[in-house]
């Protein structure tokens, strides 16, 4: 079982979405994120004066699946967001140790199926 966290732009979301929803994932968790990636943010001018605003406002999609999800999850995920464009969105991977669904007490696998 794995955690893919991505982080997307807000404009990409419907397309993810989309995608994710064509490669058979449906469990998906959204929240407004406010972040940086290796560009430090930018900077802009605020009544005359350079300022630097170093969060932008992103998606964080979270998505726990089987390993046999992972690619494909990952793949829909990219043709959702990838414009070739920085800020385009990053992706992590994590381990996950174990899921519960609360109302039945199943685990594992069968629990994020
Ligand atoms: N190392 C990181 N740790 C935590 N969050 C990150 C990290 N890298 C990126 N993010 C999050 O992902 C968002 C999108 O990152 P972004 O696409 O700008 O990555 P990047 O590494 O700067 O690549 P690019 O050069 O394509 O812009 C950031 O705004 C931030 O929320
Ligand atoms: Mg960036």
């Amino acid at each position: 079982m794995k955690l893919i966290i991505a982080y997307i732009q807000p404009h990409a979301l419907n397309e993810v979405k989309q995608e994710l929803y064509k490669a058979e994932v449906y469990k998906v968790s959204i929240t407004n994120a406010l972040g940086c990636g290796q560009q430090k943010g930018y900077t802009e001018q605020y009544r005359g004066i350079e300022m630097e605003v170093n969060l932008l406002k992103k998606v964080r999609v979270e998505i726990a699946v089987n390993d046999n999800f992972v690619k494909p999850t990952v793949d829909a995920i990219i043709r959702g967001a990838r414009s070739g464009e920085i800020g385009d969105g990053k992706i992590f991977i994590l381990p996950i140790e174990e899921t519960i669904r609360i109302r039945t007490g199943e685990t594992g696998s069968v629990a994020i199926g």
